[in-house]
């Protein structure tokens, strides 16, 4: 049988500052290959490919995009940057915001949400119905959105007086006010969820729901099991 031959594409864009070069399938989505191929899952998949979470976002050339529904073709000659490639100075600053403020609780979303507002939280003053519009879509299943914006405002004022925003010490007794567990690496999404994971031989099942859900079983054929 023939064998179904991949179109491929070869060009050049920039990944967190490095030059790649890329050659294959220019419709994979950059999501995939930043997951996949270079293994950054600080953009998570949340929806692919129907593009509404906004788990996904990355910048392009300095401006947000949903990174699931980016084929390969629209990076050419671009620049992709994640979370990993960040201001490091800032990036903390913006996640001790969210971890003091608690604006993250799974933080499966806050990645994504912080790659969305981050030009915003960069260009000097910004206003809470500014943060409100670009969080309009990206989606949070836990947290809510108050705290969020409330996080972003305050992260905002930080880098606009160049401030930095720590994160408060403990003894750890009863009755002290801890920041968010593990927030820094659910927020800068370096902490794997389920669809994070890779192990050796790891195989994927998939539910296969009857086409005839009604039907009576009379007998299941199990020689190809
Ligand atoms: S995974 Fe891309 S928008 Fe949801
Ligand atoms: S923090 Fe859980 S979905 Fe947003």
């Amino acid at each position: 049988m023939e064998k179904i031959k991949l179109k491929e594409q070869t060009m050049e864009f920039k990944l967190n500052g490095t030059t790649i070069n890329y050659e294959g399938d220019p419709e994979l989505s950059l999501m995939t290959y930043l997951r996949d191929v270079e293994e950054i899952i600080s953009p998570k998949d949340g929806c692919a490919p129907e593009g509404v979470c906004g788990c996904c976002s990355v910048l392009l050339d300095g401006n947000v995009l949903k990174a699931c529904i980016a084929p390969m073709r629209r990076i050419a000659g671009k620049e992709v940057i994640t979370m990993e490639g960040l201001d490091p100075g800032k990036k903390e600053t913006v996640i001790n915001a969210f971890a003091i403020e608690g604006g993250l609780q799974c933080g499966f979303c806050t990645p994504g949400i912080i790659m969305k507002v981050w030009p915003l939280l960069n260009q000097g003053f910004v206003t809470e119905k500014e943060i409100n519009k670009a969080l309009n879509s990206n989606l949070c299943r836990c947290t809510g959105y108050k705290k969020v914006t409330k996080s972003c405002l305050s992260a905002a004022e930080a880098l606009r007086n160049n401030a930095k925003i720590e994160l408060p010490q403990s003894s750890g007794k009863v009755g002290e006010s801890l920041p968010k567990y593990d927030s820094l690496r659910l927020a800068t999404g370096e902490a794997p969820y389920v669809a994070d994971l890779k192990f050796e031989g790891m195989v994927h099942g998939a539910m296969k729901f009857s086409d005839h859900p009604r039907a009576k079983v009379l007998k299941i054929n199990t020689s190809v099991a």
